[in-house]
């Protein structure tokens, strides 16, 4: 099988799974034990939280570890909420409509809690303009959620442009960053960025699914979803997911080892996908020139997306409609609509995406097989 669905999930790098196995012959203890074996794993824990906060640049006590990035997510947006309740009746939120379910589906239920909430809509590319964001800003407005990198299109949007701009006028708002994506993507510094909270995930860098982290910024009020034990500083109670937590370090180690590497290459692999795109006259790209490049977004006029998925799985390629946690059902995607995409491109959408583990022969192959296809429908 060709897997070209690197941003439903990754497989797991060599190394991320030695270290995993080795900890998982080692370290039997719970971190919370103030006994040999549970300092052991307390120190790896402490090991894995600080190469994490070197990579983004942040401080260590900065970062909570989480089931992923949905919960990191969740976590930031519910605190965000509690702490906008003791300031007013009606906290407001602004967001996108072009966020993952993660972030929606939490503020879906956070409204039902009593919050309003603003969706921005995107122009098409997958481009938000911070003017409007400005626009929207209301006296009640306690967070503005903004993803860095978006799933299905792999725009980059204006996060830093935005926290400036809002920070300047709104010092007292909430601005979490959604940066799922953005980790295989961007080299990222949180502490010049200036935003209060973002989510990651490990299973998008090669490390297991399961296991992600939400920064939070210093001095930031905190006000924990998850109560019922001292972890992770009171913010996310539970025994730690150490196995989780030691292949995401390996995976970031990883990540930093081999960044140049992977971005080259990224980079390569994604020029040869758009030519090889061109030269399919049914195609189109709907990803922006200037979008990461480890996801490609087309349309193919007339041929329906699960069809397509259909007839590319039935090839030997995986790739997805849209984001892969809707994909079990192949729904059109949120992100097209909200971009203003007419409903021929939205209902034949198909994202590829790539991984370093991608090679220039694989895609050759879907040359191939695509210019075969068109030639005979
Ligand atoms: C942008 C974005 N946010 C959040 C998530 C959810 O992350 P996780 O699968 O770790 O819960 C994903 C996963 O696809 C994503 O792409």
């Amino acid at each position: 099988m060709i897997y070209l669905d690197n941003a439903a999930s990754t497989p797991m790098h060599p190394h991320v799974i030695a270290a995993m196995q080795s900890a998982m012959d080692s370290l039997a203890g719970n971190p919370s034990s103030v006994h040999q074996m549970g300092r052991q794993v307390k120190m790896r824990l402490t090991e894995a939280r600080e190469r994490l906060a070197d990579w983004l640049h942040c401080q260590s006590t900065e970062i909570v570890f989480t089931s992923g990035g949905t919960e990191a997510n969740h976590m930031a947006l519910f605190s965000a909420f509690l702490a906008g309740r003791k300031r007013t009746d009606r906290p407001h939120f602004l967001t996108t409509a072009i966020e993952h379910h993660a972030v929606l589906e939490s503020l879906e239920l956070i409204q039902e809690l009593g919050a309003d909430i603003t969706l921005l809509p995107a122009s098409l590319g997958g481009r938000i303009s911070v003017d409007a964001l400005l626009d929207a800003i209301r006296p009640q407005t306690v967070c503005v959620s903004l993803m860095m990198v978006n799933n299905e299109l792999g725009s980059r949007l204006p996060v830093e442009e935005a926290v400036q701009r809002i920070k300047s006028i709104r010092p007292d708002i909430h601005l979490h960053t959604d940066a799922v994506q953005a980790l295989p993507n961007l080299r990222l510094s949180l502490s010049s960025l200036g935003v209060d909270s973002a989510a990651f995930s490990a299973h998008k860098i090669h490390g297991p699914k399961g296991i992600g982290a939400l920064y939070i910024r210093k001095g930031q009020p905190f006000f924990s979803s998850l109560r019922g034990g001292q972890q992770e500083r009171k913010r996310r109670a539970g025994t730690e997911n150490i196995l989780g937590i030691i292949g995401f370090a390996e995976a970031v180690k990883m990540l930093r080892e081999e960044w140049e590497i992977r971005q080259e290459k990224l980079y390569r692999l994604n020029r040869l996908m758009r030519s090889v795109f061109q030269q399919i006259p049914d195609c189109e790209v709907l990803s922006p020139d200037d979008a990461v490049p480890s996801i490609l977004s087309t349309a193919f006029s007339g041929t329906s997306s699960s069809t397509m998925l259909m007839q590319l799985d039935l090839a030997g390629f995986a790739a997805s409609a849209g984001s892969a946690c809707t994909a079990g059902v192949i729904a059109q995607s949120h992100v097209l609509s909200a971009c203003g995409y007419p409903e021929n491109i939205r209902k034949s959408a198909i994202r590829w995406s790539l991984s370093v583990m991608n090679t220039e022969s694989e895609i050759e192959k879907l040359k191939d097989w695509l210019q075969g296809h068109f030639k005979s429908s």
